[in-house]
């Protein structure tokens, strides 16, 4: 798909969604809700809703507990106020999306004038001084996915060839997301995210080799969505909710269900931290 209509598919896009939208709707923040926090864009206040089927481009998400909708609408708290749009499903490649493909719902995003991009997942982890339950502030990646989303026709207009990939997770979010932890009693560590495709989980040797290449955590997303919003210019927050540990570090088989129930016991916690993220003074400029 990364071809010289990438372009013309990506205003489409754009156009259906502006077109479900109230005129002064502006947000600069766009989140995309990994497991177990869909609920998140429930909450939001004076929302519109706009299910996948009815933005071109945007596949159908497939993965139970993964809605399909992208929700504008207001945080409110408080007497604090602030627009976002979040994206309740992801798409994942595997599914049977190209790489390009599963990152398009991140384009749209910045597209749309997101400045920054929050990516939120369930993921397992390496680092065996993780607990299920911990979020971490993503700090780095390893793109193992075989790929990147970027392949194809470069559109000079959206991005540069090669992109700088430095600051993949911008250290200001950073901070500004752990300072947002402290103000909700969270402490929040920092990790390195490893992208491994799936759908199969890891093996004991697998996770043996991301450990090996300084990753603390693994998963089977969200790399490709940073990629393209780093193309595109946007900066990148990245939280990970350890849900279980990866394979082979306390010899306990893996399950979906043990990563959805662990994502669904912290999700009230994560929802108040990234409301804060969203209330309290962000970075700009
Ligand atoms: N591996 C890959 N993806 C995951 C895991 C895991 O252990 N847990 C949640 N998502």
């Amino acid at each position: 798909m990364n071809d010289p209509s990438l372009r013309a598919e990506l205003d489409a896009a754009v156009a259906a969604i502006k077109k479900a939208l109230p005129p002064d709707a502006k947000p600069t923040i766009g989140l995309i809700l990994g497991s177990g926090l869909g609920a998140w864009a429930d909450r939001l206040k004076d929302a519109v809703v706009i299910p996948y089927e009815r933005i071109p481009g945007i596949p159908v998400s497939t993965v139970q507990g993964h809605a399909g909708r992208l929700v504008y609408g207001y945080v409110d708290s408080a007497g604090r106020r602030e627009a976002v749009f979040a994206l309740q499903g992801r798409v994942h490649t595997y599914e049977g999306h190209e790489l390009a493909r599963a990152a398009f719902p991140a384009r749209v995003l910045v597209a749309l004038g997101c400045k920054v991009l929050v990516v939120t997942n369930a993921a397992g982890g390496v680092d065996a001084k993780l607990t299920p339950g911990d979020i971490v502030i993503l700090k780095d990646h390893l793109n193992l996915m075989g790929g990147s989303p970027l392949r194809g026709h470069n559109d000079a207009d959206l991005g540069p060839r090669f992109p700088d990939m430095t600051d993949a997770y911008a250290v200001r979010w950073r901070e500004h997301a752990r300072a947002a932890g402290e103000a909700v009693g969270m402490k929040l560590r920092e990790g390195i995210y490893a992208a491994l495709p799936g759908p199969q989980y890891e093996t004991p040797a697998e996770v043996r080799m991301v450990r090996t290449l300084g990753a603390d955590l693994v998963g089977m997303s969200t790399v490709p969505e940073v990629i393209v919003a780093r193309h595109m210019g946007a900066e990148v927050l990245g939280l990970s909710c350890v849900t279980n540990l990866a394979a082979g570090v306390t010899g306990d088989k893996l399950s979906h269900d043990e990563v959805t129930e662990t994502a669904n016991r912290v999700s009230r916690q994560f929802m108040a931290l990234l409301d804060e993220i969203v209330l309290r003074d962000a970075p700009r400029g």
